[in-house]
């Protein structure tokens, strides 16, 4: 019979719940950028990117204008499921440099007013992790998820590999054991079963905030939380798992403030009530992001069904299912949090996909850039690197039918050997490069005004420029068909239109009165009153309340 282990630490003085949690006030207009380190820019030439290739274009981040930088896992581990699995939540793993490179970089990119986010993976490690290793070896371990039983207790459960006997759960992939935080329901069938107060799940909190907070001391500004919806187990309702969150939110109100956490959890009405600060819409939860660029044609095609999107040239969408999700969203958070809203990410498929080029989804950019989420650019978006379908498996992307390495190829930066991601030779590089000799470049858009990269550095300028377009002023939908047309406060119009066909709508009497065009691109108005959206447009307008009359 194990006793409780009273040697290590229990999460001595775990936080009651705090009554009035804060908000960074840098999150409300941040504009994050997502880099996959290991796909971003290669500077010792192995074929895998690496911190010193990101100090090399930090100057180029700060011109396009984002100012967080989340970067996907960068730890030491074996990649088995690409840096998600991780060994050492401390140590930078070699192939990106050291701590020390980590440091240098949050520095200079403070002083080029960057934030910096780190990728927190609270529910699992790899089972290369040392704690994992330990557990192997000693029955009486609770820090993972363990079933005693002589015979597995279900298909998901993995044998123990090591001398201690039974089965252990696995969070993801089978090399990616389940912590254990507890389990919200005691089951007499499942004897192993323990309460989330339980010493082990106590301590494995506390090994979250010491982890969070060795980072938060060397300047980091937040984590963005790695299926943070998935930590307490047999929990329906997630209520316990918001519990834990709740906890950690009390925490960083108390000790860190200024950090933000920015969860996976992809139910923001659920996840930042709870105390997450911000959560993205994402393409496994429901279909309001689906139901805006999830065009079934990428890393999802079997997976997702058909249904139409409604950024798609074919104009068959629609934007119900994601209004009808902001607003119970939105009526949720009540101003505690944010929803966060990405072009796309490392498991899904980049905007620029099947019939949905480059030359179409700046509207898309409009949107997301004008409406009051938290705007996530997945790096490469920016200048319409497309989804590659065909490549082979890396370092677990392969999920089934989903392909996510489509959505993981190196950054294409100018015109040289291997878009200027690596010197090293084509064969070694992490993930081919995109072979379309018409490939877009960052070096090519920045020499062209017209191009998407100018586009999206302009949509990220007025967000700055123009508090209304952020996330602090009301929305007003007057049109959710095509063209999408909403106001922004009291003072700006947008209008998108993401589809093939010219579209039009007639605004309420006196609604824009003498406006100013900020941006259009294809959107003209007749008479202060009919817009007139050619395919693939967006205009964003400024009027004063005052010149209704005019
Ligand atoms: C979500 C991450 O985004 C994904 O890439 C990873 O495979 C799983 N979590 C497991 O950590």
């Amino acid at each position: 019979m194990c006793q409780n282990d009273t040697s290590r630490p229990l999460g001595e003085g775990d936080p009651l719940v705090s009554l009035a949690p804060t908000l960074p006030a840098w999150l409300a207009n941040a504009v994050i950028y997502q880099i996959y380190p290991q796909s971003f820019a290669d500077a010792d030439g192995d074929g895998i990117g690496d911190l010193p290739g990101v100090m090399d274009h930090l100057d180029h981040l700060q011109w396009l204008g984002v100012d967080t930088l989340w970067f996907s896992p960068l730890f030491t581990s074996p990649f088995a499921d690409a840096g998600y699995d991780v060994a050492d939540y401390l140590t930078v793993a070699p192939r990106y440099g050291t701590n020390a490179h980590l440091i240098a970089l949050i520095e200079a990119a403070r002083s080029r007013g960057l934030r910096v986010m780190l990728d927190l993976v609270p529910g699992h490690t790899s089972d290369q992790h040392p704690w994992f290793q330990s557990s192997l070896q000693d029955p009486c371990d609770d820090r993972y998820v363990w079933a005693h039983s002589p015979t597995a207790p279900g298909p998901d459960w993995v044998a123990s590999t090591g001398p201690r006997p039974g089965y252990y759960l696995p969070n993801f992939y089978p090399v990616q054991p389940a912590l254990n935080f507890g389990y919200a329901r005691m089951d007499p069938a499942e004897p192993w079963r323990q309460p989330v107060d339980a010493p082990g799940p106590r301590a494995n909190r506390a090994a979250l905030r010491e982890i969070m907070a060795y980072w938060f001391d060397r300047g980091v500004a937040g984590f963005r939380v790695d299926m943070a919806f998935s930590l307490v187990k047999d929990d329906p309702d997630r209520a316990a798992t918001a519990a834990l969150w709740g906890e950690m939110r009390a925490w960083l109100d108390r000790e860190y403030p200024d950090r933000a956490l920015l969860s996976e959890w992809g139910d923001p009405k659920v996840s930042v009530p709870a105390g997450i600060h911000a959560d993205f819409f994402l393409h496994f939860v429901g279909r309001p992001l689906r139901s805006l660029w999830g065009n079934a044609q990428g890393s999802h095609s079997d997976a997702w069904g058909t249904q139409p999107c409604y950024f798609a040239p074919e104009g068959e969408g629609s934007m119900q299912e994601f209004l009808h999700a902001w607003q119970e969203a939105d009526a949720a958070i009540a101003g505690s949090g944010y929803v966060a809203l990405p072009t796309a990410n490392h498991d899904f498929s980049r905007l620029v996909c099947g019939t949905r080029t480059r030359e179409m989804v700046a509207p898309a950019f409009a949107f997301q850039l004008t409406w009051p989420a938290l705007p996530v650019i997945y790096y490469g978006d920016e200048i319409g690197m497309r989804y590659l379908p065909g490549l082979p498996t890396k370092e677990g992307s392969q999920l089934g039918s989903e392909a996510r390495q489509g959505s993981r190829t190196p950054m294409q930066w100018d015109s040289t050997a291997n878009a200027g991601f690596s010197t090293a030779h084509a064969d070694d590089l992490y993930l081919p490069i995109d072979p379309d000799p018409e490939r877009p470049t960052v070096a090519a858009q920045r020499d062209d005004p017209t191009s998407l990269l100018h586009h999206v550095r302009t949509l990220i300028a007025l967000r700055a420029e123009y508090p209304a377009l952020g996330t602090g002023a009301a929305v007003t939908v007057l049109n959710a068909d095509y063209p999408l047309v909403y106001t922004r406060g009291e003072t700006h119009l947008v209008v998108v239109n993401p589809c093939a066909a010219d579209t039009q709508f007639t605004l309420p009497e006196g609604k824009l009165g003498r406006a100013r065009a900020l941006v259009t691109h294809g959107v003209s108005v007749a008479d202060g009153i009919t817009l007139q959206a050619a395919p693939f447009s967006y205009g964003i307008f400024e009027f004063s309340p005052a010149s209704h009359s005019g």
